[in-house]
């Protein structure tokens, strides 16, 4: 359902019983969330700041779920009805129904901190306010909060439908039984949860900022082709993707966001961003969302996080 403005459809006699998540920012990662939520039978509304990129949000979600059917995960029947189960918003009113709020705006600390200002300032106490923050300390965004125990970690990944890990982190001030529901709501989702505590880039956002900032400096000192560096660590270490395959699909703004987090933080000369990570994002080669990063990406019609 596309209604940007008014009430979810519902002929549906169990829709009034479910639960609502607003997912704020229709982006990558938001629109996985949102795929993900429908399949375990939440009501969701998906929300960005204008109609175009709200639209665009749910498009990826159809494209998700078209490809969640075409690899045998879900069935066509369950693809129609997880659509059914969205719609899309502009901005922050529709949020007010909703049980779950998950924040999936970019890796931006003050805009994450204003959206959060707002949310609070519209939504009544029970509600659980979660970041899908990759690297940003939680407490960092809730200290602006009137009540910053309420707020979260729910870190997903990406592509959301198959990846079956999520880290819920606790900020300083977090209530231990927020911790708690939102870890029951992952699990909810069919995910396994890891828990971390507070700090920049938590357990996984903290290694593979590393790991591929690592592969850049490789590359960037001509010790070995782009190419044969993504072979290197798929076949050297068993892993599924290589580092530039997976910039790509991470998106390079957000990885270098993650960089400057990670260095802000530990002050660590490690986390020192490569500067050819700056140059692809001062370029706008952001990765398969803008059809060129380290790799260039023709318009396909499968969904985000398909293999090169
Ligand atoms: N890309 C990944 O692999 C990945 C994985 C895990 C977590 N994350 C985290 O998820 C968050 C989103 O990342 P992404 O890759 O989906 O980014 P993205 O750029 O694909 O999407 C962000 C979306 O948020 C929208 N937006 C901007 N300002 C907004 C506002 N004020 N209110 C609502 N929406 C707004 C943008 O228009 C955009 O559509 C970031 O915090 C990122 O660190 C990303």
């Amino acid at each position: 359902m596309t209604d940007l403005e008014g009430p979810s459809r519902p002929s549906d006699p169990r829709a009034s019983l479910r639960k609502r998540v607003f997912v704020a920012g229709a982006g990558l990662m938001g629109s996985g969330i949102a795929a993900q939520c429908a399949l375990a039978d939440y009501a969701v509304t998906l929300e960005d700041i204008n109609p175009q990129l709200a639209e665009q949000g749910l498009d990826r979600v159809r494209k998700a779920l078209e490809h969640a059917v075409r690899s045998g995960g879900i069935v066509p029947s369950a693809k129609e009805e997880a659509l059914q189960r969205i719609d899309i918003a502009i901005g922050l009113r529709r949020a007010e129904g909703a049980q779950i709020i998950i924040e999936a705006a970019p890796e931006n600390l003050e805009l994450k901190r204003g959206l959060f200002r707002e949310i609070e300032a519209t939504l009544g106490p029970d509600t659980l306010l979660a970041s899908n923050t990759s690297s940003l300390p939680i407490t960092s965004i809730a200290s602006v909060l009137e009540d910053p125990s309420r707020l979260v970690g729910v870190h997903f990944f990406n592509p959301v439908l198959k990846m079956e890990l999520v880290e819920v982190i606790a900020g300083h001030r977090t209530r231990p039984e927020v911790v708690e529901a939102a870890a029951t709501f992952a699990r909810s989702l069919g995910k396994t949860v890891v828990r971390s505590t507070d700090s920049p880039g938590f357990v996984t956002t903290r290694a593979l900022g590393v790991m591929i900032n690592e592969a850049a400096w490789i590359l960037s000192e001509g010790v070995s082709t782009r190419e044969e560096i993504d072979t290197a660590y798929k076949l050297g270490f068993h892993h599924p993707m290589g580092p530039f395959e997976l910039a790509d699909l991470v998106g390079i703004d957000t990885l270098l966001a993650i960089l400057d987090v990670l260095w802000d933080g530990f002050r660590d000369p490690k986390y020192r961003a490569c500067p050819m990570l700056r140059r692809f994002v001062e370029a706008g080669k952001l990765g398969r969302k803008t059809g060129e990063g380290f790799y260039t990406y023709p318009a396909r019609p499968e969904g985000p996080g398909t293999p090169a």
